[in-house]
C-alpha cells in the first residue's frame, strides 16, 4: 500500500510514517517545514528519527494546488493520512488568517485530489479543541459540536464539515480522526510537556493556567500512531473518531510525574485560564475500540519516554 502523508515531518506524521515503513507500506510525505516551532526538530526526525528508511519527501506547501495535483498525478497512493496544518490554539488567536487558509483551503486541495485520484481511504487529522466549551464530559461523537472558541478549533470543524461534504457527494472513504493532547518523544516544543520541561531544566517558573484546574486524556503517540493505522486499514464511509488515551489526568498530576522523572520541583506561576483555552477535555474513545483498538499507555511511563529522548535530543544540540 502507498500512503500519502502530509506534515509528514511533524510530530505525528513522522511517528506514523516511521510505523507504516516497518510493516512494509510504502509512504510518500510533503511538509513545508514552517518555522512555527524550530524547523531543526522537522529536519531531525527526518533525518535521525527516520534514518534509514526509504521514502519519498516533497517540500513543499498543501495550498499549492499544482503541486499537490502532481503528487498524486506521479505517485499513484492509495490512501492518504492528512496531518499539516497550523496547529496550537493560541497562536491562531494572533493569525487566524494564517489558520484558516492552511487548514482548510490546503484541505480542500487534497480533498479535490482524492476524489479525482480515487483515492480509496482518507484519513485526516480534526481536534479535541471541536469541542470548545462543552460541558458534558467525557466528550462523544454524538455531542453538539457548534461553539468553537479559537479560529485554529474552527477550521477543524470546517474541516470536519468539508469531509462530510465530499463524502456525500463523491463517495470519499474519510474519517476525521479528533486527537486529544498527543506528547511523547520527538514531541512538539510549543506544547506544555516541553515548554515544562525546558523551564525546570533552566530553573525557570512554568505557567500554570487556570491555577491547575484543568484535566486532560494525555495521549501517547504510539497508542495514536495504532489508533491512526486501525481507522487508516478499518474505516469506511464518513466518520469522526475521538483517538486519545483512556484516564483522565489532572495538570498538576503531570507536572508531578514530570518532576518525579526530571528529579526535581518546578517553580508553579499560578495564573488565569488563556483564552481560547478549555479546562478540561476528556475522550469517550468506545467507537475507536470497537476496532479492536486500545490506548496502552499511562502518563507514568509515558513521561519517563519523554524525559529520557528530550535530555538526549537536547543534550545534542
Ligand atoms: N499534537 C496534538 O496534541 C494534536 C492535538 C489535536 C490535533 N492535532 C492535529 O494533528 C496534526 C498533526 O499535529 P502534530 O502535533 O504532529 O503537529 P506538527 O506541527 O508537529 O505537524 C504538522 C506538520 O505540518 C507541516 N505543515 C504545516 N503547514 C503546512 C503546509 N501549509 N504545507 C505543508 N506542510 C505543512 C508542519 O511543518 C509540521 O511539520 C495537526 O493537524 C494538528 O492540528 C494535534
Amino acid at each position: 500500500m502507498k500512503v500519502f502523508i502530509t506534515g509528514g515531518a511533524g510530530f505525528i506524521g513522522s511517528a506514523c510514517a516511521k510505523k507504516l515503513m516497518d510493516r512494509g507500506d510504502q509512504v510518500v510525505m510533503i511538509d513545508n517545514f514552517n518555522d512555527y516551532y524550530d524547523p531543526s526538530l522537522k529536519e531531525a526526525r527526518i533525518k535521525k528519527f527516520l534514518h534509514g528508511y526509504k521514502f519519498k519527501l516533497y517540500r513543499g506547501d498543501i495550498r499549492d494546488e499544482k503541486l499537490i495535483e502532481r503528487i498524486f498525478k506521479k505517485e499513484k497512493i492509495d490512501k492518504v493520512i492528512h496531518l499539516a496544518a497550523m496547529a496550537g490554539v493560541r497562536n491562531s488567536l494572533l493569525n487566524p488568517k494564517l489558520y484558516l487558509d492552511v487548514n482548510v483551503m490546503g484541505s480542500l486541495n487534497l480533498l479535490e485530489a482524492a476524489v479525482k485520484y480515487k483515492i480509496k481511504n482518507f484519513v485526516f487529522a480534526s481536534s479535541s479543541s471541536v469541542y470548545g466549551n462543552n460541558k458534558k464530559t467525557p466528550f462523544s461523537e454524538t455531542d453538539n459540536v457548534d461553539t468553537q472558541i479559537s479560529p485554529y478549533a474552527a477550521s477543524k470543524k470546517a474541516d470536519e464539515l468539508l469531509a462530510h461534504v465530499y463524502h456525500h457527494i463523491y463517495g470519499l472513504n474519510i474519517t476525521a480522526l479528533r486527537f486529544f493532547t498527543v506528547y511523547g518523544p520527538w514531541g512538539r516544543p510549543d506544547m506544555a510537556l516541553c515548554l515544562f520541561t525546558d523551564a525546570i531544566t533552566h530553573d525557570r517558573p512554568i505557567n500554570v493556567f487556570n491555577r491547575g484546574k484543568m484535566s486532560r486524556n494525555f495521549s501517547y503517540i504510539d497508542d495514536i500512531v495504532s489508533g491512526t493505522l486501525t481507522v487508516l486499514d478499518k474505516c469506511t464511509g464518513y466518520g469522526v473518531m475521538n483517538i486519545g488515551g483512556d484516564k483522565e489526568e489532572t495538570l498538576m498530576r503531570y507536572i508531578e510525574v514530570l518532576e518525579e522523572n526530571m528529579g526535581k520541583k518546578a517553580k508553579k506561576k499560578m495564573l488565569p485560564m488563556q483564552p481560547g483555552d478549555v479546562p478540561t477535555t476528556v475522550a469517550d474513545i468506545k467507537k475507536l475500540r470497537k476496532l479492536g483498538w486500545a490506548p496502552s499507555t499511562r502518563i507514568e511511563k509515558g513521561i519517563k519516554n519523554w524525559v529520557a529522548w528530550y535530555n538526549e535530543y537536547y543534550t545534542q544540540q
